[in-house]
């Protein structure tokens, strides 16, 4: 930021009637490091100033106060600016270790709100690899509305209610025991959902039964009621290991089932708006006025039923009533993307003014060693798996490299909980990636624990030093530096960039070139020579140590100190 900025009062100096903010606008950063750091086009000045821009660009340089740079030069139509390494050097470094960890901290959100609706799975089932998308991810998007100064809401919008968990009741009174269901809560309540179904194609009179439980929920009968919570109670639990391991928490469970009492109120509001149809005994909302190629919104079924959409408009103003929401987020896999649309489509009907400020953020599909992930058929492969295996592999990496080390079995946690999330987050948001446990947990190349171990690196040249680092004397060899400190100036940026992005992987990315960058210039340097560059050394180690770990901190990955 303090490079732009003497950039920008440099060039408002000799050009006082062009406005600034098209002058900041114009500012680029050369590819070609041999062009400066920072360089701005004349062309656009050449009609105004009536001039070829060689020519422009070569009378700025010689009115150009260049006191604050190492050198500013013409080439071509170009202004090219060499930054002071030295004075960015020691401003980057300085302003890192005031801040600590909240480097980066941006105020653009003021305290408002961002509602997330996250995670989200379906109770009475296995958490799928696409709500660990939606979990991590959504994660990850409210701790960086957090840093740029927005108030995140975690939204945990479970899949509690629908017509399946009257299949499931009618199962479990059939074939099922409370013995068994305690034993092993989800596996259990799969398989009798799956058996439900099996025995369903064979005598379709279960489905009726089926129905008739979820009427006998619907109408608050108190043994359907029981057996409902109870189940609920129990997948809850069980997501929770798997959120704890990963360092989630929310700030709302309210699901599906809690809209029910809401409602009647949003059919009655679509009424009165003229928005509701009948088509074949349902009621929908025609939507060709907003976009003609979205399906109507379904709103309720011809038995009367409401459905997914429903609860979903009744959560929306809900949301807004409740949080006063600047942004309302969902982050949901890619295939409900229509139904996001119908959703917006709904409230901009019912002339929400806020409706433009619900967003879906779609993700990509995961598969796993080439498979994908399905839940209706047996063949899962469940979430707990997966971390458990990605710690065993972590452990023993750890007990190779570092076998004296303490407390391994916590780090291995850290760091295979840590690669899984990392691996999830590099990825741009939409692309659809498969999943090799091995290569995602290695210690090498571009995953989570090589980030984790470059910071770990860090700390313990910072040990080593055992004294504390200070910001008065900070020379460093600038050719060796250079590169580490231009990333360790740009991570604010990058954290806007992030979050107006919805894009995570902008900070894993981030923090594998910062990573890189250093174990660059750590395998060429002797950082604890004592010498007069010492200080200067271990104050650029320490600066990147609090950035990576704040890297890390935002992507929900944990950064151990050792490892
Ligand atoms: N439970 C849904 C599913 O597993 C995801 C819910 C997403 N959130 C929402 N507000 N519709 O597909």
């Amino acid at each position: 930021m303090a490079k732009n900025e003497a950039v920008l009062a440099a060039l408002t100096a000799v050009l006082p009637d062009v406005d600034e903010a098209s002058i900041a606008a114009r500012i680029e950063t050369p590819k070609d490091q041999t062009k400066g750091d920072l360089a701005f086009p004349t062309f656009t000045l050449a009609k105004t100033l009536r001039q070829a821009p060689q020519q422009i660009a070569a009378d700025l340089v010689a009115k150009i106060d260049d006191s604050a740079f190492e050198k500013v030069q013409a080439t071509g139509p170009y202004i090219n600016f060499f930054l002071n390494k030295q004075a960015v050097t020691a401003d980057t470094l300085t302003t890192i270790l005031a801040a600590g960890q909240s480097y980066g901290q941006q105020d653009t959100g003021q305290g408002r709100n961002v509602t997330i609706d996250m995670s989200s799975p379906n109770i009475a089932k296995p958490m799928s690899m696409g709500h660990l998308r939606s979990t991590v991810i959504g994660n990850a998007l409210a701790n960086l509305a957090n840093k740029n100064g927005y108030q995140a809401v975690k939204i945990n919008h479970l899949g509690d209610w629908g017509t399946q968990f009257g299949k499931l009741i009618y199962a479990y009174k059939t074939w099922g025991s409370e013995e068994e269901v305690r034993q092993d809560p989800i596996a259990t309540l799969l398989k009798y959902y799956v058996t439900f179904h099996e025995k369903a194609k064979a005598d379709p009179a279960l489905d009726d039964e089926g129905r008739a439980w979820f009427k006998k929920l619907e109408d608050g009968d108190p043994e359907a009621q029981r057996l409902w919570a109870w189940f609920r109670q129990e997948s809850l639990k069980e997501f929770t290991e798997i959120y704890d391991r990963l360092h989630i928490q929310f700030d709302s469970d309210n699901g599906e089932a809690f809209y029910n009492d809401k409602m009647d109120a949003v059919v009655t509001a679509l009424s009165e708006k003229g928005l509701l149809e009948s088509s074949q005994g349902a009621e929908i909302v025609d939507l060709s006025s907003i976009n003609e190629h979205l399906t109507p919104a379904m709103i309720k079924r011809s038995d009367g039923a409401t459905l997914y959409m429903t609860r979903d408009l009744a959560a929306a103003i809900y949301r807004k009533q409740t949080y006063d929401f600047a942004k309302s987020l969902y982050v949901v896999g890619g295939e409900q993307r229509e139904h996001f649309q119908q959703l917006k489509a709904v409230l901009e009907l019912m002339d929400f003014p806020w409706a433009k400020d619900v967003e879906h953020i779609p993700f990509g599909l995961i598969t796993f060693n080439g498979k994908k992930m399905s839940t209706r058929k047996g063949d899962v492969v469940l979430l707990k798996d997966v971390l458990d295996d990605a710690h065993e592999l972590a452990l023993a990496q750890i007990q190779e490299k570092n076998p004296t080390l303490a407390n391994q079995d916590q780090v291995a946690e850290e760091v295979g909980a840590g690669a899984v999330v990392f691996h999830d987050l590099m990825n741009d948001r939409t692309n659809n990636f498969d999943f090799k446990l091995e290569e995602v947990v290695r210690f090498e190349g571009d995953t989570g624990p090589y980030v984790q171990y470059t910071n770990a690196r860090a700390q313990s040249i910072l040990r080593k030093a055992g004294v504390a680092v200070t910001t008065e004397d900070l020379h460093l060899d600038d050719e060796r530096t250079w590169e580490t400190v231009t990333l360790l100036s740009k991570f604010p940026e990058t954290v806007s960039r992030a979050f107006e992005q919805r894009e995570p992987s902008v900070i894993a990315k981030y923090a594998l070139s910062l990573a890189r960058a250093f174990n660059k210039y750590y395998a060429n340097s002797k950082i604890l020579t004592d010498d007069a560059g010492r200080n200067g050394r271990l104050a650029l180690v320490a600066a990147v140590s609090t950035t990576l770990t704040e890297a890390l901190a935002l992507l929900g990955v944990q950064a151990p100190a050792e490892m």
